[in-house]
């Protein structure tokens, strides 16, 4: 039986198993998926498991992503573009890093029927998965990319790698149309992003990475203020598919079925 792993820490929310054995079952697949709960030390023997085939893939998630990077023997296209690896198989004798973010980003964003191009986006938070969505928004030519990070001097690092940031302090609004959590805050129940709602105004898309829970109090709040907005389960389910492609050269397929499995 093949196996496959998240890893990540916390993990406790992750639903990349219930997603990943659903379609396993579906497509009558001899394969299990778990989550497993992880410190840095443990990624080298974890990777080193995929090397010598105890393991055939893992995802990694928050807060990972970069760190994996020295630890495989290749990055694709994507992982290296992003410096971020979400996605691990082995191809021949050699271990694989690569991105399905990127691609998930973008497929949720079409399913939410949203185009960015020539909008203004304002991006919160500097963590693991900002790099794909930063390289997915130049792709689908946003005019502007403005980024805030608690942390400035996270946020002036990615500005070295993608010099078109516009950076500001935490805690500043600048205009924009499309709005994007990209921080952990809204894992918790109570927690909460200050922003000025009722200046932000009205008809503005408020996209949340997080979707687990389904909506968070950034989400409620923009809505009561009349704006669109949209979790990031699409995104997630997305670069699930991705990573399922590969590991199992099937394409599951996305119907209303998957797409409820993951209302909680
Ligand atoms: P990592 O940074 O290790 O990749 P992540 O979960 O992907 O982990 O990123 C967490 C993001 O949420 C960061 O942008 C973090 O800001 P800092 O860089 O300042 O840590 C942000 N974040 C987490 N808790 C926050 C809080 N209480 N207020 C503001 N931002 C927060």
């Amino acid at each position: 039986m093949k196996k496959y792993l998240v890893i990540g820490n916390p993990i406790e929310h992750s639903l990349s198993p219930k997603l990943h054995n659903y379609w396993i079952k579906k497509n009558n697949i001899d394969a299990v998926y778990d989550k497993k709960l992880i410190n840095e030390g443990d990624i080298e023997d974890i990777i080193s498991q995929v090397k010598n085939g105890n393991i055939n893939g893992i995802n990694i998630t928050v807060p990972f992503k970069q760190k994996v990077i020295p630890f495989v023997d290749e990055l694709t296209f994507e992982a290296n573009k992003s410096q971020s690896v979400n996605t691990i198989y082995k191809e021949g004798d050699k271990v694989i890093g690569h991105n399905t973010d990127m691609v998930g980003f973008e497929l949720g964003l079409k399913y939410a029927n949203y185009n960015v191009k020539n909008k203004k986006i304002f991006i919160l938070g500097a963590g693991g998965v900002v790099s794909s969505i930063i390289l997915a928004l130049k792709k689908m030519e946003a005019s502007q990319i403005i980024l805030s990070n608690r942390t400035k001097k996270k946020a002036e690092d990615l500005k070295k790698v993608f010099s078109y940031l516009e950076i500001i302090d935490w805690g500043k609004t600048p205009e924009f149309q499309m709005i994007i959590n990209a921080t952990s805050l809204g894992l918790k129940k109570n927690d909460e992003i200050k922003l000025n709602y009722s200046d932000i105004g009205t008809n503005k898309f408020f996209y949340d990475v997080i979707y687990n829970p389904k909506q968070t109090i950034f989400l409620k709040r923009a809505k009561m203020f009349g704006n669109q907005t949209e979790n990031g389960k699409m995104m997630f389910i997305y670069q699930a598919h991705q990573a399922f492609t590969i590991w199992h050269k099937i394409m599951p397929e996305i119907d209303d079925e998957t797409i409820k499995l993951l209302d909680l």
